[in-house]
């Protein structure tokens, strides 16, 4: 049996790599997709999802536009890591034709009524997800699991000191879900993110198989490789979102703890977990927090995955990587 899933993202490089692992994956039945502002705006985010949507042959699938700011903030984006256009200044051709739905809320809240077993997994700041819960908090007694790229517990944060983009550019949504979505947050943070770097030496490898999606993984990560040798000097680019879909088909790819979890709203510190890890609180967890990566075996999956057409050649080749 399929998962089903919804994704809600900001697309953004690794929201897009990670759209285009989750679309070539047989395990999931990806029903929707939503959109919240963050990495760029909006109405970009959702133009990345179509491209996304064209290179896999899914264009049947629904995008839903939802929130183009935080819930109380004002949006703080990312051009600097994703480019003006969000997938690294590529400017990829709009897809003719694309369709953006309104009301990512509403999809959510419809589709977890009329279906069994529904996940999410969210790439990006919470927001849709705080303003559904808000709207019909019933509709999520249904929800499977809930896997959210963001946070981070140990590592630096990457938008301050403490804190990482998609729970710093909206910490009360972060927060608010931490506190009423009456599951645990799987969190995937920068402690696993940061450990899954797609190295040049990898995206050479895509390019030399030569499948259908090598040109655009190739094209788009240029640019995100170039951040992080600025932001960190490291060579290659961190894949944050893909990891939470690689996590979400096979959760022996990770391991972590369960805990009570709160997000920082406010002050020098806006946007941290406060992650209870001794239960010196003594509240009911609400969260996972993911702290160890099998790296190599996600990314072998993940390079799996994006050459899907060109198996045998990546079978025979794939261990010159690792
Ligand atoms: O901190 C990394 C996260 O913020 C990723 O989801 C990236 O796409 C940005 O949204
Ligand atoms: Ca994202």
């Amino acid at each position: 049996m399929k998962k089903k899933v919804i994704i809600d993202c900001d697309p953004g490089i690794d929201d897009f790599l990670a759209l285009l692992l989750a679309l070539n994956s047989e395990e999931l039945e990806v029903l929707g997709i939503t959109i919240v502002g963050g990495n760029v705006d909006l109405n970009t985010c959702g133009e990345n999802a179509l491209k996304a949507l064209e290179l896999t042959n899914s264009l049947h699938i629904p995008i839903y536009l939802g929130n183009d700011k935080p819930l109380y903030k004002k949006l703080e984006k990312a051009e600097n890591v994703h480019g003006a256009d969000g997938l690294g200044n590529t400017n990829l051709p709009k897809v003719k034709n694309g369709v953006l739905n309104y009301g990512a809320e509403d999809f959510i809240i419809e589709t977890l009524h009329n279906n069994e077993k529904v996940s999410i997994i969210a790439l990006a700041p919470l927001t849709n997800i705080a303003k559904a819960i808000m709207k019909d908090k019933s509709a999520f007694e249904n929800l499977n699991e809930f896997v959210s790229m963001g946070g981070t517990f140990k590592e630096c944060g990457n938008c301050t000191p403490v804190s990482e983009f998609n729970y710093y550019v909206d910490p009360h949504a972060a927060d608010y879900v931490l506190k009423n979505l009456g599951k645990k947050v799987h969190i995937i943070g920068l402690d696993v993110t940061n450990k899954t770097v797609l190295t040049p030496n990898m995206v050479e490898f895509i390019r030399m198989i030569d499948g259908k999606l090598s040109k655009v993984v190739s094209e788009i990560t240029k640019f995100y490789g170039e951040f992080y040798w600025r932001f960190d000097k490291i060579i290659g680019s961190v894949i944050n979102d893909p990891l939470a879909v690689g996590y979400f088909i096979d959760k022996s790819i990770c391991k972590g703890f369960s805990t009570y979890t709160e997000i920082c709203k406010e002050g020098i510190a806006e946007g941290m977990c406060i992650v209870d890890k001794n239960n010196l609180w003594q509240k009911e967890h609400n969260s996972i927090i993911l702290t160890e990566v099998d790296a190599e075996k996600f990314l072998k999956k993940f390079i799996n995955l994006l050459l899907k057409d060109k198996e045998e050649e990546v079978e025979k080749y794939i261990g010159l990587l690792f």
